[in-house]
């Protein structure tokens, strides 16, 4: 054991770097508003966004098959979009991957809905497709009273906690198995841009595999620009956006953030956000590389070196049941419990490599390593 650390480290907490924060990219995107831009984003706006916004989205989704314009719907972020979509829906189950975004199921739950898990098929896998399917068919054989759930949640790319990216055929299964049995797939694509190698495609988005009204896609500015800048998108079925458009706190204010979208349309179209996006996965990709071989070489810690996103999911073999606490106290070490996440048996942590300095996230993970020396069988 060891108490010499003076200071604590957090790799528990989800944020960029304010190192990382566009500032600047902003401010220039800010100074090429038009005058009539400007004064049109001052006042409300269409519901479901403007369509400068929904038109250099589209084109910055995929320049060669954008989506339709009129099928983005402009929010403040995913955790809103969620909220929007719950609320829209009004679902009495619904199913999410376990382990998941830790806050996705309080959304849920907050909306009224019954949370039901779908294990990933290994810890450090996607869904359990088969057993996925057979809770469809257990739920379709069930009495017709009784509720059935109407969507399933999913990280597909870069996954919070587990960083697990789904193949193109597993994509297709769930499309198609949600499709089948007439329930929502609502794929949360925040992490689908931070993607470190950047000589290779993007992961097909889901509303690329299918435009079916059964799939909906989230994306988010909160990754590759800003949190603060509130500014996310739903991309589905116009039969669903109508719905949306209908709900009368979204008549009553316009449009959710004329201002904030049409700097973020000034700063995809003069290409700022692809500008930061190349910066963050060069840099994200680095801390990955300065942390990955502690972590190898660590022969009781078990991982998946991530190619994207902002977390590493880890697995301590052999260790005692207050590891996470122990790391706390005597190594001042903050990580995110795994069962936060809904984390299998066994200990299982989250930790973050956008948030604090490099030299902090190498630090951290070298107190991790030594935890995992001294604690473990
Ligand atoms: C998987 C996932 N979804 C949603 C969010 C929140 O996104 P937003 O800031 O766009 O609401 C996060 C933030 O950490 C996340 O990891």
């Amino acid at each position: 054991m060891s108490t010499s650390y003076s200071s604590t480290l957090n790799l528990l907490k989800g944020h960029p770097n304010s190192s990382h924060l566009p500032a600047s990219l902003l401010q220039s995107s800010f100074n090429r508003l038009s005058p009539s831009s400007l004064l049109t984003s001052l006042n409300y706006g269409p519901e479901s966004g403007p369509l400068s916004l929904k038109t250099s989205l589209a084109q910055f989704l995929s320049s060669s098959n954008p989506p339709s314009p009129n099928q983005i719907f402009i929010t403040n972020g995913i955790s809103h979009s969620l909220s929007l979509l719950t609320s829209t829906l009004k679902p009495k189950i619904v199913y999410t991957e376990s382990p998941t975004y830790f806050l996705s199921r309080k959304i849920f739950e907050d909306e009224g809905a019954q949370v039901i898990d779908v294990p990933m098929k290994s810890t450090h896998g996607g869904i359990d497709i088969p057993l996925f399917s057979s809770l469809l068919s257990s739920s379709s054989s069930s009495s017709p009273s009784s509720p059935s759930p109407k969507f399933l949640y999913i990280i597909p790319t870069h996954n919070n906690p587990t960083s697990y990216t789904y193949s193109l055929s597993e994509r297709k299964q769930l499309v198609d198995l949600c499709i089948a049995n007439k329930i929502y797939l609502i794929a949360d694509e925040v992490y689908h841009f931070l993607t470190f190698d950047n000589t290779k495609d993007l992961n097909e988005r889901v509303r690329q595999v299918s435009e079916k009204e059964w799939v909906v896609g989230l994306g988010s500015f909160t990754k590759i620009w800003s949190p603060g800048i509130r500014c996310g998108w739903i991309e589905c079925d116009s039969s669903i956006l109508e719905t949306i458009e209908k709900q009368g706190y979204i008549r009553s204010q316009g449009g959710i953030n004329p201002f904030t979208s049409e700097i973020m349309s000034e700063a995809l179209i003069g290409g700022e956000v692809s500008q930061n996006v190349t910066f963050l996965n060069s840099e994200y990709a680095k801390r990955v590389e300065s942390i990955w071989n502690l972590i190898e070489g660590c022969s009781n810690l078990k991982a998946n070196k991530p190619e994207g996103g902002y977390f590493i999911w880890l697995e301590v073999l052999n260790a005692p049941s207050d590891f996470i606490e122990t790391l706390e106290n005597d190594y001042k070490l903050i990580v995110m419990d795994g069962k936060e996440c809904g984390g299998g048996d066994g200990v299982f942590m989250r930790i973050c490599f956008a948030c604090l300095e490099e030299e902090e996230v190498v630090e951290g993970v070298k107190r991790l390593v030594k935890a995992v020396e001294d604690l473990t069988g």
